[in-house]
Parts: C-alpha cells; sequence; structure tokens
C-alpha cells in the first residue's frame, strides 16, 4: 500500500493533509531521514514528528472500561471512544468495540478493527465465556446456582431460554456469574429474575483472557498470545 495511503488509513489525516506531512518532512526513518511518498519502507520504519506509527490494520486492544461511559459512538455524555487517541476515531477500517457493556459495568471491553476476529468472538456458536462478577442489592437465595446452570431460565419479553450459565457465589452479596451469550443487559436480568438487583457490574474476563492490573479508564494493545487466550477454553466458574 502506498505511504500516503496507509498513514492516512491510520487516521493522521486526509491524503492531502499526509501529503502535506511528507512536503514538511515529518515523517522520517528512525534516524530521522526524511522519507518521501513514494519510498517503500516497512511499517516499523516510519515515524512521524519522532514517533512511532500507530499499530496497523488488524489492531485488538483491551480497555478497563470506566463507569459512567457508553460504548457508543455518539452520545450526548462520555463514551469509550473518548479514552483512545482521537485519531483513532477516523481509522479506516473503523475500530469497534467486541460487544458492549452497559454505562454502569466496568472492566474488560475489547476493540478490534478485523470483522472477521470481532464476529468469531461475538458469535454465540464460539462459545466464549464472559466472567462477572456482581454485587447485589439482597442477599442470594440459594436457588440461582440450579436456576441459571439449568438451560431453562427465560428472560422477560424473550422467546428462547438463556443458555446454561455458572454462577460462584463469593458472599452472601456477591457473585461470579460465566455466560456464553450477550443478550441485552443480561446479568441485570438474570439477577432480576431471581427478584434481586445488581448494584455493581465489572467484567473480568472474555474466555481465557483476564483483565489483570489494568487500571480504570486505561487501555493496551494485545499481542498475538493474548488475542490467542480469548478463545482458549475456560472451566465454568467453580460452583
Ligand atoms: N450484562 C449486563 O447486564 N450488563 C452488561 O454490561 C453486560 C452484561
Amino acid at each position: 500500500m502506498r505511504l500516503v495511503r496507509l498513514i492516512a488509513n491510520l487516521g493522521y489525516g486526509n491524503r492531502k493533509d499526509v501529503a502535506w506531512m511528507f512536503r514538511e518532512g515529518r515523517i522520517t526513518d528512525p534516524d530521522g531521514e526524511v522519507l518521501y511518498a513514494d519510498d517503500k519502507v516497512e511499517h516499523a520504519q516510519i515515524r512521524i514528528d519522532g514517533e512511532p506509527l500507530d499499530p496497523p490494520t488488524g489492531l485488538v486492544l483491551m480497555m478497563n472500561k470506566p463507569l459512567g461511559v457508553t460504548c457508543s459512538r455518539k452520545d450526548l455524555g462520555r463514551v469509550v471512544y473518548d479514552l483512545l487517541p482521537p485519531r483513532y476515531r477516523a481509522r479506516s477500517p473503523a475500530l469497534s468495540t467486541v460487544g458492549r457493556l452497559d454505562r454502569d459495568t466496568s472492566g474488560l471491553l475489547l476493540f478490534t478493527d478485523d470483522g472477521a476476529l470481532l464476529h468469531r468472538i461475538i458469535s454465540p456458536r464460539a462459545d466464549i465465556g464472559k466472567v462477572y462478577e456482581a454485587t447485589l442489592a439482597r442477599d442470594l437465595s440459594g436457588d440461582e446456582q440450579a436456576l441459571f446452570a439449568s438451560g431453562t431460565l427465560m428472560l422477560e419479553s424473550e422467546t428462547t431460554p438463556l443458555l446454561p450459565a455458572s454462577l460462584e457465589v463469593l458472599s452472601s452479596r456477591q457473585a461470579r456469574l460465566r455466560i456464553t451469550e450477550g443478550r441485552y443487559h443480561q446479568v441485570r436480568r438474570m439477577f432480576a429474575a431471581t427478584g434481586n438487583h445488581v448494584e455493581a457490574l465489572h467484567r473480568s474476563a472474555v474466555g481465557g483472557l483476564e483483565l489483570g492490573e489494568l487500571a480504570a479508564g486505561t487501555w493496551r494493545p494485545l499481542d498475538a498470545s493474548e488475542i490467542a487466550q480469548i478463545f482458549e477454553s475456560t472451566e465454568p466458574v467453580r460452583t
């Protein structure tokens, strides 16, 4: 791919802007030698104003989504894209969230510009477990594990029951739930179906990939072995 197009697709500007950046000598190799638009150079050898180029297409990021931000491109309030560098919104192909978390849910949120990978992760057939830590308004009754594992729980206004989900009781009002679907407000509605209410919800893992020590509101790119972990099968949470 020609350099102007490659750099424009990473969101640094339109092709005219990038052509100007070349003319201004802002695009160089690692030694500061000015590059020209028709040079043949590896992605890793390109600097803009001395900084390495953003990662190429095929990007996968994980974010520790904070509370109070929405998984949408446009919203009146704060959105998850506001936590990324502004040019990431202008990348082509576009960077999308892999599924969504509610505004009031925190934790592991993936982004990718790889449509095929996105569909492999969110497809119900992929059977990728998502693990949530829920804090509840009322004590667990003790019936939840069996109900969630049954494969018969029907949420209000739905026509097919939920697939079996596994619940680990952490304390009287705290539980870890592993689900393989991504229905609308699923975890909150599952506990609502038991007469309870989720006060706080945090996603700690997607497949075999755990959030780990990433601070709230921060993000980082995943390497190939971390992307592979998403597809590693995990045990249902202990019951
Ligand atoms: N289930 C919910 O209820 N909310 C989320 O954000 C994710 C799963």
